[in-house]
């Protein structure tokens, strides 16, 4: 057994399928005692059952290691404090949080229903918050650790996902909030946005071209959580099998000064497009690939 996290804990949401399992059993591989959280949900967020987490603590024992299972929703501030609370309680300490808990209601914005959206932002948005929340005060007194949150290349925009999208874009800025907040007491925050085969990328509306394994992301959220990333913080990585790169931090691009002061419409329509202008939206001129792919029904696992 290798030694990255040795004398660690580490807590991870969705841990019980997926990347997260992945994810758990590296902790664990490498020396960390694992808080196995997983509500146990199917993919649309519905039906829970406790056994999915208690199969991957089962797993890692039978592996020689040491892990506890939550089976709460980490959704709610009860579910998120649990997770944090169940690390002290069994294993004395946190070191680090992954939230990796996510769930899919697909629908055109157009047709898309309260009940399509609040549970996919209170699972991956607040999931992210009641878990963060809970560990960061922690952290706080312990002067150190690692918040790790899960976002996705559909940050950036996706046709039929918008609430999945915006979920995935407040994780970015509650990590970079996460960063620039505990930064003065040792804690890192950081996201990882994954493409592997899973049930969930198996129902991605569109072609993955780029695509791995669970256990590739699971290799850099290990090394995001060891003593060797403790300079990192605010960043943003994709890893997609053998690819891992790193996103660039949103700043303006150009700007225009208005001569007296202010503008008035006109004033902008004079001087906006030929100055400021616009900065091309790479996901726009995917559309027509997408929709080709979602109408041939291409996925990656298909
Ligand atoms: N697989 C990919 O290619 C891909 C791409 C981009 C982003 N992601 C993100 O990576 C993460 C993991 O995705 P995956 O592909 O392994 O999905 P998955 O469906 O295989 O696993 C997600 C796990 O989260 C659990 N879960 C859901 N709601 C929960 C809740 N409220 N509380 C606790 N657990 C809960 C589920 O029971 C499930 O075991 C997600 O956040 C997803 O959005 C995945």
């Amino acid at each position: 057994m290798a030694e990255f996290l040795r004398g660690k804990t580490v807590a991870v949401t969705g841990a019980g399928r997926g990347i997260g399992r992945a994810v758990a059993l590296a902790c664990a591989a490498e020396g960390a005692a694992v808080v196995v959280n997983d509500y146990g949900v199917g993919i649309d967020g519905s039906a829970p059952a406790s056994e999915v987490a208690d199969e991957v603590v089962k797993e890692i024992e039978a592996a020689g290691g040491r892990a506890v299972a939550v089976a709460d929703d980490i959704a709610t501030m009860a579910g998120g404090e649990r997770v944090v609370r169940t690390a002290v309680e069994a294993f004395g300490r946190l070191d680090g949080v992954v939230c990796v808990a996510g769930i899919l209601r697909e629908r055109m914005l157009f047709n898309m229903s309260e009940q399509e959206w609040d549970p996919v932002i209170a699972t991956h948005l607040k999931g992210t918050f009641t878990v963060f929340r809970a560990a960061a005060a922690l952290m706080r007194q312990q002067g150190g650790g690692s918040l790790i949150g899960f976002t996705s290349g559909n940050h950036q925009g996706s046709v039929s996902q918008a609430n999945y999208s915006a979920a995935k874009g407040g994780i970015i800025s509650l990590v970079r909030s996460a960063a620039l907040g505990l930064n003065k007491y040792g804690v890192t925050a950081n996201c990882v946005a994954p493409v592997a085969r899973t049930r969930m990328s198996a129902n991605v509306p569109m072609e993955l071209k780029e695509i791995g394994e669970p256990e590739d992301v699971a290799a850099l959220v290990v090394y995001l959580l060891s003593d060797a990333a403790k300079e990192i913080t605010g960043q943003v990585y994709t890893v997609a099998g053998p690819k891992i790169a790193v996103w660039a931090q949103p700043r303006e691009l150009r700007a225009m000064y208005a001569a007296s002061g202010s503008w008035t419409p006109e004033r902008i329509a004079d001087f906006l497009p030929g100055t400021v202008g616009v900065d091309p939206m790479p996901m726009l001129q995917q559309l027509e690939v997408m929709a080709k792919a979602a109408a041939a029904k291409e996925r990656p696992n298909a």
